[in-house]
């Protein structure tokens, strides 16, 4: 069984539309995941929903995409005490996008490509577009990908015509300074976790998990003993399943309990307000500010692309919908869009027309910092 949540659409945000808007823009949450193999289907689902897709102009388009299939980690081959021989990951090593794993990320810019052309524009322009990148290899990486399957040169900006290829900047900042898609930085949010999973602990919700933890903590030769150690080994033994290395033997008489407590960590995980204001919450703010941004200083990027993870995926729909019900898969996509609405005399009579539950494009112009 393959632990994702690509082919779960979220709930659309029918949230009442509470916040009356005073500008003429409205901030679109097209809260979806998109998988490269359900494009066609999504896509339409999109358009179908957003019942004033004609009355409004795209201003901006805010892509949060995953990394895609990837090899272990050190740190999750860590958690098996004696990990596999290195050959089994060549020629990736730990820690790498696989092939597939990068042909599914250059699809995504692809399909982004196809589904913006026209707002983009057929050039690259550094200036109007921003691609930011965490700290480490695989997300560098990924982000080359997808700036290669967005951008790709036009006749004129060709400049080798055996190369479909352009270069494409991207920027990152520094993994201790890196706020927004790594949840782990910030230190209320870990306190605020311990709290809760200390809570859980007191009202034994771990109790029937007691003889596995020491059971695997044998098994491994390791001090295996909490939920989020299990939420990693679950992930380890996941991925190699797809990449095809196999897992240990004693894998398959944990497996079934090991997934019960990673789900059971992946639900503390976004638990409750606070922790989703402290995870997802501040890029979705950063993300309303970019768009905000736009609606006074036209010239800001009109394209932002961020490179994160399943978990930072899992983060933003905590924020702005709810919490998926399990781990992304890796190379998902959540797509936010800013539109412009453009007066029209049929505006008002269609407005209202729909029940406020329907008005689909005002989901997130509640801020996330209200309960
Ligand atoms: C384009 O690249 C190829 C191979 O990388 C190279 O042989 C060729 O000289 C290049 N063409 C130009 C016009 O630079
Ligand atoms: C397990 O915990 C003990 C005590 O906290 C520590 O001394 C030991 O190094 C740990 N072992 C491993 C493999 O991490």
């Amino acid at each position: 069984m393959k632990e994702g949540g690509c082919r779960h659409e979220p709930d659309d945000i029918p949230r009442p539309d509470t916040s009356s808007m005073t500008t003429m823009h409205t901030y679109c949450c097209l809260g979806l995941l998109l998988g490269v193999s359900l494009i066609a289907v999504l896509v339409a689902v999109i358009l179908m929903k957003d019942t004033t897709v004609e009355l409004t102009v795209l201003r901006q388009v805010h892509v949060l995409m995953s990394h895609g299939e990837r090899t272990p980690s050190e740190y999750e081959l860590s958690i098996l005490g004696t990990p596999p021989p290195d050959h089994v990951f060549i020629p990736y090593g730990a820690g790498a996008l696989t092939n597939e794993g990068k042909m599914l990320t250059y699809e995504m810019g692809a399909l982004l490509r196809r589904r913006y052309n026209d707002f983009l524009g057929p050039y690259y322009e550094a200036d109007r577009a921003l691609v930011i990148s965490s700290d480490t290899k695989l997300s560098k990486m990924t982000a080359l990908l997808i700036s290669a399957g967005l951008w790709p040169p036009s006749p004129i900006q060709t400049w080798n015509d055996t190369l479909a290829w352009q270069p494409v900047a991207y920027t990152y900042p520094r993994t201790n300074d890196d706020y927004l898609l790594y949840e782990d930085n910030c230190p209320r949010y870990n306190q605020e976790k311990q709290r809760l999973l200390k809570a859980f602990t007191d009202e034994g919700l771990l109790l029937p998990y007691k003889d596995f933890f020491h059971k695997i903590a044998q098994l491994t030769g390791t001090n295996f003993s909490t939920p989020q150690e299990a939420f990693h080994l679950n992930n380890l033994f996941l991925i190699q399943e797809d990449i095809k290395v196999p897992n240990p033997k004693w894998a398959k008489h944990v497996k079934k309990k090991l997934m019960d407590v990673a789900r059971l960590e992946f639900t503390m995980m976004f638990h409750n307000i606070l922790l989703r204001k402290l995870s997802g919450g501040a890029l979705l703010q950063q993300i309303i500010r970019e768009a905000i941004s736009m609606t006074v200083e036209p010239t800001t990027p009109m394209v932002i692309v961020r490179i994160g993870t399943p978990v930072s995926v899992a983060a933003l729909l905590s924020a702005c919908v709810a919490p998926p019900p399990r781990l992304p898969d890796p190379g998902v996509a959540l797509l936010f869009e800013l539109h412009e609405r453009i007066p029209s005399k049929a505006d008002d009579k269609i407005h209202s027309a729909l029940p406020d539950g329907q008005k689909y494009t005002t989901g997130t112009t509640i801020p996330p910092s209200q309960n």
